[in-house]
C-alpha cells in the first residue's frame, strides 16, 4: 500500500487542527424545552450538557438565541448583546458557559455578521435619511434607470429581487437573504468596528469560540455588477462572494487571538479554492468544507471529493472541517435513505481528518419530520430538519403537544433515553466513535490518503487510511446497497474497532472482509 501523505512533510503545516475535538452544533428552538412553551430554551441547553459531555464533544456551537423579531428564527438580531426572552436571560448564558466549562466543553456562539434584523437600531438609525451617521453602515443605492432594483439580484429562499425600496429615502437596500435581514457594510469603519465589539463582547463573557454565519458575502464588489445571464436563482448568492472579505476577516482575526478565541466559517461554496481564500493565520480557523452534504450517497463521488477537499488543505497546512447536516439542509438519514446509511456516514464523518462537526440528533440518526402545510412556518422550507429532538420515550418526548414543531418519525422509539437502554443504538455507536478519535491520536492528527482500486477496494466501497508513525486506521463504507467483501483487509492483521451496525458486533475481533450493504466498518492495524 502506498504511503499516505503527510501533511507536515514540507514543514508548514501545524502539527494539530485548531481544534482537535468534535463540535456539535444546537439548534435552540429544537433542542431542549424547559418551561413548556413548545420551543427549546437556554435552560434547556444547560440540561442537555450531561448528554454532549457524555457523547464526547468538545465544543458546543449554538445557533442564534439573541434578541430578534424571528423572520429567520434569529438569523435576523436586533440586539446582538441581549438574549431574546424566548429562550430566557443574559444570565442563562453566563451559567450555560459556566456549566459547559465545568464539563470541559467549548461553547461557540452564531456571529451574524452580513446582515441584522431591519429593527436593530443601526438599520433603524440609517434607514431614517440618507444623512444619518449610520447610514452607510448598510448598502443603500439608487434605482436603475426604469426605477427597477439597482442590479438583477436574487434573494435566498425565493425568486425575488436581494433589494427593496425604500419610500423614505428613496433607494433600495440590499439584502441576501430575506428583506428582514438588510446587509450591512463592511467598508464602513464604523459597522466594521461595531461588529468586532460583538466578538469582544461575548468572548470577554467567557465564549471560547463562533461560528460565522454567511461570511464569505461580508466583501462586496461595491459597483454591485449584475449576474450573468443563465446563472441559477437556487443559491446563487453564495457567488458573490468577494476577495475583499479575507481583508475583514483579518480584523476579526486579530480580535480572536487576542483573546484565544476560535472561528469556523460557513463558506457554502463547493468550489474548494473558494473556501479556502477564507482560511489561514490572517482569516478564519477553519471553515465548513460542505463538499459532502451536497454530494450523492455514491462511493466514487465520495472518495473523489474527500481526496479533493483533503489534498487542496494539507498542501496549505489546514484542516478541513466536515459536516454532513446542519439545520438548513435536510437531516443525513433522510438525505441518504436511510438510517443505516447515517450510521455508516458517521464512521466515515468521525474518522476523517480534519474537524467534524454533528448536527444535535446526528447522534439519534434521525430524520426530517413531515411537516403539514398548515404548519410550514420556516420562510426557507427548513422545518423537516428542525424538528425537536426527542429526549424521552413518553407521549411528547420530553416536549408539550403541540411543539413549535413536529417530532420526527418513530421519535420515542429513537429517543434519547430509548436509544441509551439500546446498546446497538446510534447514540452508543456516536459514542463510540467519538471515544476511538479521542484515544487514537492517528485520527486526529494522522495524514490521510483515499483507497482505491488498487488497494483492493471494489466498486461501491468508500476506503481511506489514517497514518501517524506505526499507526495505521482504515475505514470502509459500503455505499452501493449489497453486501461487498475487501479480502485485501482480511489477512488477520486488522481489527474492527467499530462496525456501523450496532451491537459492537465484531467489535475486537479480525476484519473477515465482508461488508454486510449499508455499513461501515473502523479497522485498526494490529
Ligand atoms: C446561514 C444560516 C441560515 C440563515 C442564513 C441567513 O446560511 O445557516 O440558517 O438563514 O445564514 O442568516
Amino acid at each position: 500500500m502506498a504511503e499516505a501523505r503527510d501533511p507536515s512533510a514540507d514543514g508548514t503545516a501545524p502539527d494539530g487542527p485548531p481544534f482537535d475535538g468534535v463540535v456539535y452544533q444546537v439548534y435552540p428552538r429544537s433542542f431542549r424545552d424547559t418551561d413548556g412553551d413548545g420551543v427549546g430554551d437556554l435552560a434547556g441547553m444547560r440540561a442537555g450538557l450531561d448528554h454532549l459531555a457524555s457523547l464526547g464533544v468538545g465544543a458546543v456551537w449554538s445557533s442564534p438565541f439573541f434578541r430578534s423579531p424571528m423572520a429567520d428564527f434569529g438569523y435576523d438580531i436586533s440586539d446582538h448583546r441581549d438574549v431574546d426572552p424566548l429562550f430566557g436571560a443574559l444570565a442563562d448564558v453566563d451559567g450555560l458557559i459556566a456549566d459547559a466549562h465545568a464539563r470541559g466543553l467549548r461553547v461557540w456562539l452564531d456571529w451574524v455578521a452580513n446582515h441584522t434584523s431591519d429593527r436593530h437600531p443601526w438599520f433603524t438609525a440609517s434607514r431614517s435619511s440618507r444623512e444619518d451617521p449610520h447610514r452607510d453602515w448598510y448598502v443603500w443605492r439608487d434605482p436603475a434607470p426604469d426605477g427597477g432594483p439597482p442590479n438583477n439580484w436574487i434573494r435566498h429562499f425565493a425568486p425575488e429581487p436581494a433589494w427593496t425600496y425604500d419610500d423614505a429615502t428613496g433607494q433600495y437596500y440590499l439584502h441576501h437573504f430575506l428583506p428582514e435581514q438588510p446587509d450591512v457594510n463592511w467598508d464602513d469603519p464604523g459597522l466594521r468596528e461595531a461588529q468586532l465589539d460583538v466578538l469582544r463582547f461575548w468572548i470577554d463573557r467567557g465564549v471560547d469560540g463562533f461560528r460565522a454565519d454567511a461570511i464569505v458575502l461580508i466583501g462586496q464588489d461595491r459597483t454591485y455588477p449584475d449576474d450573468p445571464p443563465g446563472t441559477p436563482p437556487d443559491g446563487r448568492g453564495w457567488f458573490h462572494w468577494h476577495p475583499s472579505t479575507r481583508g475583514h476577516l483579518a480584523a476579526a482575526r486579530r480580535v480572536l487571538d487576542e483573546r484565544g478565541a476560535v472561528m469556523i466559517g460557513e463558506a457554502f461554496l463547493e468550489d474548494v479554492d473558494a473556501v479556502l481564500a477564507h482560511v489561514g493565520d490572517d482569516a478564519l480557523h477553519l471553515a465548513f468544507t460542505f463538499q459532502l452534504l451536497l454530494a450523492p450517497w455514491d462511493a466514487t463521488e465520495w472518495a473523489r471529493r474527500i481526496a479533493e477537499v483533503d489534498a487542496a488543505f494539507a498542501a496549505r497546512g489546514l484542516w478541513p472541517a466536515w459536516v454532513l447536516s446542519n439545520h438548513d439542509k435536510p437531516r443525513l438519514a433522510t438525505r441518504v435513505g436511510s438510517r443505516a446509511r447515517a450510521r455508516a456516514a458517521l464512521c466515515v464523518l468521525l474518522t476523517l481528518r480534519g474537524v467534524p462537526t454533528l448536527y444535535q440528533g446526528d447522534e439519534l440518526a434521525l430524520e426530517d419530520a413531515e411537516v403539514p402545510t398548515e404548519r410550514e412556518v420556516d420562510p426557507g422550507g427548513r422545518d423537516g430538519c428542525r424538528a425537536p429532538m426527542p429526549w424521552t420515550s413518553e407521549p411528547g418526548c420530553g416536549w408539550p403537544d403541540p411543539a413549535w414543531l413536529p417530532l420526527p418519525p418513530d421519535a420515542a422509539a429513537l429517543s434519547v433515553a430509548a436509544q441509551e437502554a439500546d446498546p446497538a443504538s446510534a447514540l452508543h455507536l456516536t459514542r463510540r466513535l467519538i471515544a476511538l478519535r479521542s484515544s487514537h491520536e492517528v485520527l486526529v492528527r494522522g495524514a490521510q490518503r483515499v483507497l482505491g482500486a488498487a488497494d483492493g477496494i471494489p466498486d461501491g466501497v468508500l476506503g481511506f487510511v489514517r497514518e501517524l508513525g506505526d499507526a495505521r486506521m482504515v475505514t470502509l463504507a459500503e455505499m452501493a446497497g449489497r453486501t461487498a467483501t475487501v479480502p485485501a483487509f482480511a489477512d488477520g492483521a486488522w481489527v474492527v474497532r467499530i462496525g456501523s451496525d450496532g451491537a459492537a458486533a465484531g467489535e475486537g475481533g479480525t476484519f473477515d472482509g465482508t461488508l454486510p450493504a449499508d455499513t461501515a466498518v473502523v479497522l485498526e492495524r494490529a
